[in-house]
């Protein structure tokens, strides 16, 4: 049996980020959606317990992109598969990303929940044969319109688009266009932010139609359960991750599906506000509870592209700054859902003044004044109030949890400055002790707070501090900047 969820204090919670196609290798706008999902499943986990949080990402494998990509590389699809999947998830692994689950759809177990779902939604009677004929980019694995062509090209990628025609399946969309309406202004379908809410809502109204579920003379894919000769459409396929992974179709998937929150980037919101919904609705199954779209990253003010040469591997960025740099970098700098600008020499500015000098410096000079002046030891400390940033971090507004929080280490800052312990300390030994301890205490207060935002310097904190016994071989926070300590020297 399980517990009646409680309105807002849901008994399990359920973390996606779109999986990655594996054409192409990660970028830190791929990063973006992968460590929002972290600091959600890592927020969770500490509220819920480690066995009530599943977190998952993973590879898109089975679109004819990987099939060019390996033809351009020289190498067999399988080979390329295997190697491409690996180098997403050990990008993930040095990112410290905190995933349960990487899904890869090339997978029995993904083949079995596909053919289950597509199964159910064929016996609704959602399923006719049709004749596919138009443009299609295998670029995007998206149908155009003719309309939606920019000079004949791909809207998205400005490259040529195949013209197709061939006898495909059809999912009757258009079936399910006042159902998800009202499942969308009632909020129980939630879409946020707003706007992005009110795009997909005037898309519906504009009036949907039937799509294309399958691919004729594919040799990549999953095969229809009801007609072998044809491929489940990328598309439809890839949606599916979300129940491979809850465990469908075995019942107990469903103690993940009634909390389920998807991370994704404004190009696929059709995708998962309309097409998944849909799907769902047809089979019979629950909805999400909420598709949270992030914006789009430029790099110093150009569109992330291999073109253009100006890729950033995370990877290299960590490796030089720390994940927890990262990390930081991206959730303060653009509220989610905006988009914004990614800046090398943004990122380098905030990591020396709001990560090393108003936080790393702040725990090194009290970790310091306190081994100086009190032996190490922590006096006893009234625990001190910290700022709540729960709400902040449940509604995706992770810029506006770290204002709180670098207010919070301002105010700190501002008490070392206002009672400067290090000259109390000649004269008062007992009160200098006392202020730095209570300052400690705060810095420890705050920590749990900082654990999903900045795990590895929330570790550091904790140690630093543990057991009221100071420990000076845990090292500064922030290494890059190096440790400044002039003024209690
Ligand atoms: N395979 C599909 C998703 C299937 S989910 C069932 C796909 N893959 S992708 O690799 O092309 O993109 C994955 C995610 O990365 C998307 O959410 C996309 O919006 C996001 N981003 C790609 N470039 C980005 C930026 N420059 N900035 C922010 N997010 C970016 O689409």
């Amino acid at each position: 049996m399980t517990t009646p969820a409680i309105p807002n204090t849901p008994s399990k919670f359920f973390v996606t980020t779109p999986i990655y196609y594996i054409n192409d290798r990660p970028h830190v706008g791929h990063a973006y959606s992968t460590i929002a999902a972290d600091v959600l499943a890592r927020y969770w986990r500490q509220k819920l317990g480690d066995e009530n949080v599943l977190f998952s990402t993973g590879t898109d494998e089975n679109s004819k992109k990987t099939i060019e990509a390996a033809r351009e590389a020289n190498q067999d699809v399988t080979a390329y598969t295997e190697e491409m999947a690996a180098v997403w998830q050990k990008t993930w692994d040095s990112l410290g990303i905190s995933y349960d689950d990487f899904i890869r759809t090339s997978e029995p177990r993904h083949t079995t929940a596909v053919q289950d779902l597509v199964t159910k939604i064929h016996q609704a009677g959602d399923i006719s044969k049709g004749v596919y004929e138009g443009p299609y980019c295998f670029r995007c694995e998206a149908f155009y319109k003719d309309d939606e062509l920019v000079e004949g090209l791909c809207p998205i990628h400005k490259k040529e688009v195949e013209l197709v025609k061939e006898d495909n399946y059809f999912f009757d969309l258009p079936k399910y266009s006042q159902q998800l309406l009202k499942l969308i202004q009632s909020g129980e379908f939630e879409i946020q932010p707003e706007s992005r809410r009110n795009e997909v809502l005037s898309f519906i109204e504009q009036g949907l139609e039937k799509i294309s579920i399958s691919r004729a003379n594919q040799d990549i894919g999953i095969e229809l359960p009801f007609d072998s000769s044809q491929k489940t459409y990328v598309w439809v396929e890839a949606l599916i991750n979300y129940l491979t992974v809850a465990g469908y179709p075995a019942d107990s998937y469903t103690d993940w599906w009634a909390n389920v929150t998807h991370i994704v980037g404004k190009d696929i919101i059709k995708f998962h506000c309309i097409i998944w919904p849909a799907m769902l609705l047809s089979a019979g199954l629950g909805l999400p509870k909420r598709v949270f779209v992030n914006g789009f990253f430029t790099i110093d003010g150009e569109k992330i592209s291999k073109s253009i040469g100006n890729v950033i591997d995370p990877v290299t960025l960590v490796a030089e700054y720390g994940n927890d740099a990262l990390r930081y970098y991206i959730l303060r700098e653009i509220p989610f859902g905006s988009d914004g600008n990614f800046s090398t020499d943004r990122f380098a500015e905030l990591y020396e003044t709001e990560l090393g000098n108003n936080l790393g410096n702040l725990v090194q000079r009290v970790a310091v004044m306190l081994t100086k002046y009190a032996g190490g030891q922590l006096t006893d400390y009234d625990k001190p109030p910290v700022p709540d940033v729960s709400k902040h971090i449940e509604n995706f507004e992770f810029s506006q949890a770290w204002q709180a929080l670098q207010k919070f280490f301002d105010s700190l800052n501002a008490r070392l400055e206002q009672e400067q312990p290090w000259k109390v300390a000649k004269e008062n030994p007992l009160k200098a002790a006392q202020i730095l301890s209570e300052v400690a205490g705060a810095l420890l207060a705050v920590e749990p707070v900082l654990r999903p935002l900045i795990p590895e310097s929330a570790a550091k904190i904790r140690a630093t501090f543990a057991d009221g016994q100071v420990d000076s071989s845990i090292g500064v926070l922030f290494p890059r900047i190096g440790p400044r300590i002039e003024k209690e020297a």
